[in-house]
């Protein structure tokens, strides 16, 4: 998982190109690199950070690269873009070639020499050959992406031509049409600030990009017609806007991606089910997501909902019924979710989506798509599209229940009452931020951290967990509050820090009593309430908001998520870009 970005125009393409890169870095900052020619091809590239570049290339065509490193160590040699044995062209690619091996072999037996260990660099060794046989780039590049098989999005210039040749396939490719200059990149940031116009290539679609020309062909060289649309994104919302780190400023646009998405999902008329069974697939905090919406939908509906991990689900063998499977992904990238989904469908399973990247892989694998409208997000903890994947699965449960009758107009009404005021709830929430911020001093120095909940908290314990180790490097975990006792109480020990999330709902005295179970055996106990009388059980309380059992998850969300950030700036980790982490796993 890489993110790729080619430019054409007047403008210096290393400024744009590095520029660019620095917005894609969520998808991986292993390396990076940058190629930019015109009558010669000049290169950049290097370990770490996009940042470390100069860019000092000259030339008005170039591509660039930022990596997550899989095949080969993430060092200089691995880092793209590549230029084979002639240094006549460069590319880069996102993805993976699967049959690299065997074309490896081929090229080595005719003489080509290799200097890096990865799948990609085969690709521009490929090029070259065919390049030999016609002296067209174009062509040279038709065929030589016929030979590949697995996942790619690649970028290809030609010494002394001012083109950029691109495909994607599995992994995704934006075109972007400036004023007499054109752009192709990974995600759409990366070249917002020059222009919102763009088209979503799909697979098997391969893009010419000349400085005032934009051409469009299946694999076979078929030209296709694609409509170019404005997005509505300003520049300004890929970047921090004065907060100190995208994770915070991503927390605190979340009554916004609750009022896009509402908005969005309102404004469709979903006809959809009823279903005796419905599955939720998704990896990490798109997991967490479906956890919460199989307590939603069990409980307002009925429903049986299992929660499947999309790599385990994998391997799950056939079943008899055909649940409804819901495929969550915020990026829409997720390899092992996308295989998920490929195998549900292939069983026959109606298929659903939910995913905040219009046009991703994800959307091609399934028969529906529900888009949240979380905007983008560039921290790799997720946050504020967690919220909007909570709230898509919110209102697909109240669709269906609508749809199959299994909900009266007036709970029906009552919910959409619930899901309008989402967004306040989160603002009231988000004032909290000072005493979570103090809060967080007692965590930042532990080991080990404990967050327990029952019933809707448990999920948002889980979540919780997860961002604290995510960003934090602090273990943490999560559990029923009602397992405690069956092991990991023999953990807990003098000053063990445990986050009890309690709401006052059917759970709320079964959570005192295990709140003075861990207290008993000398835990440090953080209460997120808006109980007072859990002052006289907990040792800390953070407040949040009065809601209601259905609504509370989402209070006590942005509290969990305030924590793991305030005790991570504490520790002085990392934030945006956690280690060995990226921001859409594209591998399984
Ligand atoms: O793009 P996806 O939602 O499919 O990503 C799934 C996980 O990789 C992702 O949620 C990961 O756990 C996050 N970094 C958590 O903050």
């Amino acid at each position: 998982m890489c993110g790729i970005i080619g430019y054409c125009g007047p403008r210096q393409a290393a400024d744009i190109l590095i520029e660019g890169l620095k917005r894609l870095e969520y998808r991986g900052y292993d390396s990076a690199g940058i190629a930019v020619g015109n009558h010669e091809i000049k290169l950049e590239k290097r370990q770490g950070y996009v940042s470390l570049l100069r860019g000092k290339l000259e030339g008005n065509v170039g591509i660039g690269h930022t990596r997550w490193a899989t095949h080969g160590a993430p060092d200089d040699r691995n880092s793209h873009p590549f230029t084979g044995c002639s240094g006549e062209f460069a590319i880069v690619h996102n993805g993976i070639m699967e049959n690299y091996k065997e074309l490896k072999q081929e090229l080595l037996s005719r003489g080509h020499r290799f200097s890096s260990d990865t799948d990609s660099e085969v690709f521009v060794h490929i090029l070259e050959e065919e390049y030999e046989k016609t002296g067209d780039f174009r062509e040279a590049f038709f065929d030589s992406v016929s030979k590949l098989e697995g996942s790619f999005a690649i970028l290809a210039i030609h010494r002394g031509e001012e083109k950029i040749m691109g495909i994607k396939k599995d992994s995704p490719l934006i075109v972007g049409k400036g004023n007499g200059e054109n752009f192709a990149a990974s995600d759409i940031p990366a070249f917002l600030p020059y222009t919102s116009e763009i088209a979503i290539m799909k697979d098997g679609e391969v893009c010419e990009i000349e400085r005032s020309s934009i051409r469009f062909y299946d694999m076979r060289g078929t030209p296709v017609e694609k409509k170019f649309r404005f997005v509505d994104w300003s520049p300004d919302a890929a970047e921090k806007a004065g907060y100190e780190h995208f994770m915070l400023k991503e927390i605190f646009e979340q009554p916004m991606a609750i009022e896009n998405t509402i908005h969005s999902l309102f404004s469709r008329d979903f006809q959809i089910g009823p279903y005796p069974k419905i599955d939720i697939i998704g990896c990490g905090t798109s997991y967490n997501a479906g956890m919460l919406g199989k307590y939603f939908i069990e409980k307002t509906l009925g429903i049986p909902v299992q929660v499947h991990y999309a790599s385990e689900y994998r391997l799950r063998p056939p079943i008899r019924e055909n649940p409804m499977s819901v495929f969550i992904t915020q990026s829409g990238e997720t390899a092992d979710t996308i295989a998920a989904a490929k195998l549900a469908r292939s069983r026959g399973c109606p298929t659903l989506a939910i995913t905040n990247v219009i046009g991703s892989s994800i959307t091609n694998s399934v028969e529906h798509v529900i888009h949240t409208s979380a905007g983008p997000e560039v921290g790799v903890a997720a946050t504020k599209t967690f919220i909007a994947q909570v709230t898509a699965l919110y209102y697909l449960g109240m669709s269906v229940g609508r749809s199959a009758s299994m909900l009266s107009e007036k709970t029906y009404s009552g919910l959409m009452d619930g899901m309008r005021r989402l967004p306040r709830l989160i603002e009231a929430a988000l004032e909290s931020e000072q005493r979570i911020s103090s809060v967080s001093r007692l965590l930042k120095d532990s080991n080990s951290i404990f967050y327990i909940g029952r019933g809707f908290n448990y999920p948002v314990s889980m979540e919780g967990a997860l961002k604290m180790k995510e960003i934090s490097y602090i273990h943490a975990e999560a559990y029923p509050a009602g397992e405690l006792k069956h092991g990991p109480l023999a953990l807990i020990s003098g000053g063990t820090p445990v986050i009890a999330i309690v709401s006052r709902d059917e759970t709320y005295d079964k959570m005192l009593s295990n709140i003075r179970e861990v207290s008993a055996r000398g835990a440090t106990v953080i209460a997120i309430s808006h109980e007072e009388e859990v002052d006289d059980y907990a040792d800390y309380r953070i407040e949040v908001p009065e809601a209601d059992d259905l609504f509370s998850p989402f209070a006590n969300t942005v509290v969990v998520q305030l924590l793991a950030y305030h005790t991570a700036r504490l520790r002085g980790c990392e934030i945006d870009k956690p280690r060995n982490l990226a921001k859409s796993v594209t591998v399984e």
